[in-house]
């Protein structure tokens, strides 16, 4: 299924096998401007595929923003949300936060997840005006000079809003 809201935003659609290459390269960018991942991956499309689902934003056929999901195994009310990055040249379009939402709302789950490091600044923002809380923070010992937290974030069902009205 794809996902449009208006004729100026993205398509959401999901990642296909075609994608990668693309989503390791704007990863890439993401990286060298906002340190995330904080520890770039030996193999960035192999480090992308180490989910169970995943969505590409793209605009005039090139993708320009990338999130996943994975349903617990112990628990499929459970998702967490993961590999959220949006092209620096198309930041502040609201493309991360429709991007979120789609994740969030994969397998129908009552409690989503998700961890950023604490350098992710944005993105805090932005869980925070979707509506997530700081659930916990742990300290880490491999974000050398750029992290020293990954701060845990939840958004329980009922305060979620539909994907497509974004
Ligand atoms: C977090 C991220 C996905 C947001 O993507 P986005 O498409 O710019 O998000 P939105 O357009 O929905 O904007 C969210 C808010 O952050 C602001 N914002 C996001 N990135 C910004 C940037 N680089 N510079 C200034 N503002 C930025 C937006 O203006 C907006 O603020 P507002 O709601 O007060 O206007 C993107 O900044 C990113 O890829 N960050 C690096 C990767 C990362 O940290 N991922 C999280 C992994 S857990």
């Amino acid at each position: 299924m794809n996902l449009q809201a208006d004729a100026r935003g993205p398509i959401i659609r999901p990642r296909v096998s075609g994608d990668m290459a693309e989503c390791a390269e704007v990863l890439r960018a993401v990286h060298l401007r906002d340190s995330y991942p904080v520890n770039w991956p030996a193999d960035a499309e192999s480090w992308l595929a180490e989910v169970e689902s995943a969505w590409v934003a793209e605009i005039d056929g090139r993708v320009v923003g990338h999130v996943a999901a994975t349903i617990s195994d112990d628990d499929a009310r459970v998702v967490t949300v993961e590999r959220l990055f949006v092209a620096p040249s198309v930041n502040g379009r609201g493309i991360g936060a429709r991007l979120l939402d789609v994740a969030t709302a994969h397998g129908d789950a009552e409690l989503a997840l998700l961890a950023v490091a604490d350098n992710g600044h944005h993105a805090q923002r932005l869980y925070r005006e979707r509506g997530w809380s700081l659930r916990s923070r742990t300290p880490i010992t491999w974000g050398g000079s750029d992290a020293s937290s990954l701060l845990w974030y939840e958004l329980r069902r009922n305060v979620r809003e539909d994907p497509a009205s974004g």
